[in-house]
């Protein structure tokens, strides 16, 4: 039988796993078929004593998501999140209860679960999550968009100064003059955010007001909060003065971001140097991770440290979402882009060159690099831009040289 004949509505289907009857009883008022998700099973035992005629049914219901309720014994729960995925007896795995601690926080990744859900459930945590869950498990969306999503790209390093910052603001301008479309920022390190600075703004409000104040999808309210450079890109800056991240709803920024994505066409996201509830949020929505280390020990270390859990985030997707960048480069460095990828299992997918002079004279100017004058790190951005927007030829050399032609536009 086919899912649409199942559940006529193409709903997905979960079961919950919970001794709580509270939650149970929320869970199911919650989720119906309206909200894309519709329940077939619950099993209300500890988890020790689930009995085979109970994993039978559930796999019988062949559900898209099991919701397991991780607060009464969270390291049992744990495994038993990680037999329902190996076993093939969900695609996706929820964990409830509030889980705080970060070394749990790991653990579950590992385990494979994809999300956490407070148990103060509330629709828009909800809706966020139905969404992300169908993206996941591979479930198309039933509501029709308008226009086709915008691609959203979060570049990330796990060390900080690794160029992380300059290379979003850069990126951005180089997308958005190649392919003149709706192209925006998300500055989401909320704690030293200096993109605002590299664009030589001094915008009035910031991605943490903008949460604070977000209690429905509303183009009207975020378009307030949005500030245009003069270069042609939109931003939602980090805050003047840093904000404490465990103040910020991390899944308000997931539903911020989906909801952004109908809006632009392109979205960068510069994500803060730590794995908080705010970037994990970032990441799910993202259409890539833009990965970048130095090629030096200390950056190559950290990348390593936080691949598992990248990779863990990573699930289904296609193998190039995570893809790595090689910055501060230069051919007569001792670690070669051969080691890089040889110690990092991934392929290097560009490398910018290390090029103090264009980068410092540029933050000094206020004004990114590639709308300066020709540079080797313009240039190599501009390749980065071309592939990303399909602008470039489709090789790497022959978008190597189409990058080239434009390094020089803003002379
Ligand atoms: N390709 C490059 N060549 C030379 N200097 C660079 C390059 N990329 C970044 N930098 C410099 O490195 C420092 C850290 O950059 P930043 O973008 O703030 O890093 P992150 O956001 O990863 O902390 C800045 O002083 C910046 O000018
Ligand atoms: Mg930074």
């Amino acid at each position: 039988m086919s899912d649409e004949l199942q559940n006529g509505n193409g709903a997905m289907k979960g079961a919950i796993i919970s001794t709580d009857p509270e939650f149970r009883k929320r869970l199911a008022e919650v989720f119906s078929p309206e909200a894309g998700l519709e329940f077939g099973l619950e099993v209300d035992q500890p988890f020790t004593s689930i009995t085979d005629s109970q994993l039978k049914k559930l796999q019988e219901l062949d559900s898209d998501v099991v919701f397991v309720d991780l607060e009464s014994d969270p390291q049992v729960g744990l495994k038993f999140a990680q037999f329902l995925v190996d076993s093939n007896l969900a695609r996706a795995v929820v964990g409830a209860g509030n889980v705080t601690s970060p070394d749990l926080l790991l653990q579950a990744m590992q385990a494979g679960i994809l999300e956490f859900l407070p148990k103060s459930l509330d629709s828009e945590k909800v809706s966020g999550l139905v969404e992300r869950l169908r993206k996941r498990t591979g479930k198309p969306s039933g509501v029709k968009k308008s226009r086709e999503l915008g691609k959203l790209l979060s570049v990330f390093s796990p060390k900080g100064g690794s160029g992380a910052t300059t290379f979003a603001v850069n990126l951005a301008v180089a997308m958005h003059q190649l392919s003149r479309k709706r192209t925006l920022i998300v500055d989401l390190d909320l704690e030293l955010g200096e993109t605002a600075l590299l664009l030589g703004m001094e915008p009035r409000f910031s991605s943490v007001d903008l949460v604070r104040n977000y209690h429905r999808v509303d183009e009207g309210l975020l378009a307030s909060y949005i500030e245009q450079d003069s270069s042609g890109v939109e931003l939602l800056s980090a805050p003047y003065q840093p904000a404490d991240f465990q103040s910020v709803d991390g899944d308000r920024i997931g539903a911020i971001l989906n909801f952004l994505k109908e809006q632009y066409d392109y979205i960068v996201v510069d994500a803060p140097k730590t794995l908080n509830p705010v970037t994990l949020n970032a990441f799910e929505a993202s259409d890539h991770i833009l990965l970048l280390s130095t090629a030096d020990l200390q950056s190559l270390r950290n990348v390593t440290r936080s691949l598992p859990l990248l990779k863990g985030l990573a699930g289904s997707r296609p193998e190039d979402w995570i893809r790595l960048i090689v910055n501060r480069y230069n051919p007569s460095l001792p670690i070669t882009v051969g080691e890089v990828e040889r110690t990092l299992g991934l392929k290097v997918s560009w490398t910018l060159r290390n090029d103090y002079r264009a980068v410092i004279d540029s933050i000094n100017e206020g004004r990114p690099a590639v709308l300066r004058k020709k540079s080797h790190y313009a240039q190599n951005v501009h390749a980065v831009a071309a592939d990303l927007t399909g602008m470039g030829a489709g090789g790497k050399t022959k978008s190597n040289l189409f990058g080239k032609l434009l390094a020089g536009v803003g002379k």
